[in-house]
């Protein structure tokens, strides 16, 4: 699976470990979309990084790390054909996938330890939409678009 990877410098610590550990321990092919460095940054910018190249097609799924995870999910979220969310436990990494067929998480690298935050990622990028029922709201949810 490629994944699309960003934060802002509130989640920049994580950034790394996560690319290893998505690479290493779950076979993805990590796209880093930056930044490269700790330096202050605005996270819309990355979001909207992470957003665009998962709706291109050029990525399956998205990872955003800010200091909440909520900051960089909404600007994420504005592009169409993203659904994006802060989650900030195992058990809503599946149900977004489950329920709302998400495509890009946002985790927090201030308030989440980064061992959860992997096991979000791998329940995220690990878990299939059910379709059925929640088909249509789906559907609902990118007429929105
Ligand atoms: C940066 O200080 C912080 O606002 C950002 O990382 C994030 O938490 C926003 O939602």
């Amino acid at each position: 699976m490629r994944v699309a990877i960003a934060s802002d410098h509130a989640g920049f610590i994580q950034k790394q470990p996560m690319i290893d550990y998505l690479t290493n321990e779950l076979g993805c092919e990590v796209i880093d979309l930056g930044p490269a460095t700790d330096d202050r940054v605005d996270y819309p910018d990355f979001g909207e990084k992470v957003g665009r190249c998962v709706a291109a097609g050029d990525a399956d799924r998205g990872v955003c790390i800010c200091g909440t995870g909520i900051g960089i999910a909404v600007a994420a979220g504005k592009v169409a054909g993203i659904r994006a969310s802060s989650i900030t436990t195992p058990e809503f990494a599946a149900l977004f996938r489950q329920h709302n067929d998400g495509n890009v998480i946002g985790l927090s690298g201030r308030f989440v330890d980064l061992e959860v935050n992997q096991e979000i990622a791998k329940v995220f990028l690990t878990t299939d939409f059910e379709g059925g029922r929640h088909a249509d709201r789906v559907a609902k949810i990118n007429a929105l678009d």
